[in-house]
């Protein structure tokens, strides 16, 4: 018999999987011997079809899987069940009970955003990342580690961080998610805690871009080129940029490539190295592709060479089928805060 405050224990793990803008836009139902995962998608821009929604219930599913199998348990899980949940999942007691490898890490994981160390990734961590992605048959793995590779990507981070910038939706879905202070933080639980920005002696001025008309007025005089500059730099500095693809747009897919990014972000962790998701462009991507004329002509160029530039650093086979773009590499130090999570109630 599985008791209620082990399946919550289990949902609890899954609570600390990452999302975007840490928006945690899913909840947990009990239902007699089954426990739904169900979604809550947030309307920020990104979020089309779902994608960014998807890629976090994978990976809050990844990690309810690792923590049954810490405990003990097998988890059947049936995907989009009748009823409109993403996942009902049962749970039976294992045969066989071993420890998961990556169940320490699970608590350990979060988005390190500082500068990481100039190091090159050693060529056996390289091979086992992209094994650890071709042995769960969700997606394809491709590392960015060479000069002219790493310059590609970097310049197509680039592009995307520059037409984020520059777009106001965007900008007011990002300030509505800052948590301006600790008390903010642990009150909300949620949301991007501005300490977990690592913006140093920046912070200060990025509380006036709240404004999107000084935001505004300041991309005149190149302010999205020098914050898209610094991403620039950032993804220099790391020792490879990722790419993961799936292989179609279906929402199970989706899903599925959401279980891989974290399997293969707590995979780092276990191995000392840090990741930051540069999802912006791949977004920003999708939006040019469904609706080209919610951009001006300079920022479809602008997407339209990070496309260019992504092609030349990774060998894409479907650009459309690009789920997550990050920077990995060696931090010097841990995070400055890490961001909270809603706590779940029986
Ligand atoms: C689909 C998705 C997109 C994300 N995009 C970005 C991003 O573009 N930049 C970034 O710094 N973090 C990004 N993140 C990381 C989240 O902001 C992060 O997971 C969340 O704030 C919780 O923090 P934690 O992962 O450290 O626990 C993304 C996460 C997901 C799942």
């Amino acid at each position: 018999m599985i008791t209620k405050e082990t399946l919550l224990e289990i949902a609890r793990y899954g609570q600390m999987a990452p999302s975007g803008d840490n928006l945690q836009d899913w909840r947990f139902s009990l239902k007699e011997d089954a426990l739904e995962l169900v979604g809550a998608f947030h309307n920020h821009p990104f979020n089309l079809n779902h994608r960014p929604s998807l890629t976090g219930y994978g990976a809050v599913l990844e990690n309810m899987l690792i923590a049954a199998q810490e405990l003990g348990l097998e988890m059947m899980e049936d995907l989009f069940p009748a009823g409109g949940a993403i996942a009902s999942l049962k749970f039976r007691e294992s045969s066989v009970k071993t420890p998961h490898p990556l169940f320490p890490f699970i608590e350990k994981r979060s988005v390190n955003r500082r500068n990481y160390l100039h190091r090159d990734l050693p060529p056996e961590i390289r091979e086992e990342l992209i094994q650890t992605a071709q042995n769960s048959g969700f997606g394809r793995l491709s590392l960015a580690d060479g000069l002219p590779a790493k310059k590609s990507a970097a310049k197509a981070a680039f592009y995307g961080s520059q037409v984020m910038m520059e777009d106001q939706g965007i900008h007011q879905a990002l300030f509505q998610s800052i948590r301006w202070n600790q008390a903010e933080a642990e009150r909300t639980r949620d949301g991007l805690y501005i300490k977990t920005l690592e913006l140093g002696i920046q912070e200060p001025a990025f509380r006036f871009l709240s404004s999107w008309r000084l935001t505004k007025a300041l991309n005149l005089f190149g302010l999205s080129r020098f914050a898209a500059f610094r991403d620039y730099q950032l993804c220099m500095g790391s020792s490879a940029l990722g790419l993961i693809e799936v292989p179609d747009d279906s929402p199970q897919s989706i899903l599925n490539g959401g279980k891989l990014f974290e399997r293969l972000w707590l995979k780092m962790t276990s191995l000392g190295l840090s990741l930051q998701p540069e999802y912006a462009l791949v977004a920003l991507f999708h939006m040019l592709w469904n609706n080209p004329a919610q951009f001006t002509p300079s920022q479809r160029e602008c997407l339209t060479n990070g496309i260019k530039m992504l092609k030349e650093a990774f060998s894409i086979e479907n650009e459309k089928r690009i789920l997550m773009f990050f920077r990995l590499g060696y931090a010097a130090k841990e995070p400055s805060a890490r961001s909270l999570r809603k706590i779940i109630r029986k």
